[in-house]
């Protein structure tokens, strides 16, 4: 679906922010990508959808080529691209307006604008605030709104750039789970998050330091690498304190350290039974 090549960027100022990124995206996936700030991520998400084009190698969506203007209206047909700060991206006077924004863009018939925006409210649950202003909700409705947004145009793929990082929790996973919802009706996912915990259930994850992918693999494996911490990333705590039962010689089956609970239950269950 979405294929890097050889991809290297550097800002318009020098700095250098992609190195030689290959990178594959399959139709379906749900892949996490992580890394500490400044590493590259955003860079990379700009990528994916062409709002950036890279200073060396090519992206590729669907064989369509980045560099080639002609092909961007397809391109950003088929990847949408959620940020961190949704406020700047809102254009209408009501939430319907703003979802109907994209739509509209792609002239579509308005019978067409309709259905678009009606579905989009419906997968994020925002029907009931549909006539108020999007200047008027909270953090985690701001995100459902940016999310409908992208909706409305029907892409395949999305893209979302920490848009959990200003939530808090119960809203960040909210969010989460309306975005996993998406991934199992069929979108390709491309989750960026500097909070591990997020990507328990990712298909793969990569890891990314200083413009280049340092760590590739599915979660268990990236969770238990031993150069996590030293790429600057911390573990769920859960995780951690599994790990460090390992090198005493306990071992605690990964499916039990996706949360506090199934962990403490495993604990118990090893302590009674010894
Ligand atoms: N508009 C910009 N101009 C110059 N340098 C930038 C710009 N945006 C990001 N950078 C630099 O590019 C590198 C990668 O940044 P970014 O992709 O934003 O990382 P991340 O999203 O992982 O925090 C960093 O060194 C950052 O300072
Ligand atoms: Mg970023």
């Amino acid at each position: 679906m979405i294929r890097l090549e050889e991809v290297s960027y550097n800002y318009p100022d020098g700095t250098p922010a992609l190195e030689n990124i290959n990178l594959t995206v399959k139709k379906g996936e749900f892949l996490g990508i992580i890394g500490k700030n400044g590493s590259g991520k955003s860079t990379l998400a700009l990528q994916l959808n062409g709002l950036l084009k890279p200073k060396t190698g090519r992206v590729k969506i669907r064989g369509m080529d980045t560099r080639d203007p002609s092909k961007l209206p397809g391109i950003r047909k088929l990847v949408g691209v959620v940020f961190q700060n949704p406020e700047t991206q809102f254009v209408g006077r009501t939430i319907e307006e703003d979802l109907a924004f994209g739509p509209e863009n792609l002239c579509l018939p308005p019978v067409e604008i309709r259905r678009c925006v009606d579905m989009a409210l419906a997968e994020t649950g925002l029907q009931k605030y549909k006539y108020r202003s999007p200047k008027t909700l909270s953090g985690g409705q701001g995100q459902c709104v940016a999310l409908a947004g992208i909706l409305a145009m029907s892409p395949e793929c999305l893209i979302f750039d920490e848009i959990t990082s200003m939530l808090d929790p119960e809203s960040g996973k909210a969010v989460l789970e309306t975005i996993k919802k998406l991934h199992k009706k069929g979108k390709t996912v491309v989750y960026i998050t500097h909070n591990l915990e997020e990507l328990y259930d990712a298909d793969r994850i990569i890891v990314m330091e200083k413009g280049k992918i340092r760590l590739e693999g599915e979660p268990e494996s990236v969770f238990s690498n031993p150069s996590l911490q030293a790429l600057g990333l911390a573990l769920p705590s859960v995780i951690e304190l599994a790990e460090l039962l390992k090198t005493h010689g306990m071992v605690i089956p990964w499916e039990k350290t996706f949360s506090p609970q199934s962990f403490a239950e495993e604990l118990c269950r090893l302590f009674l039974k010894t």
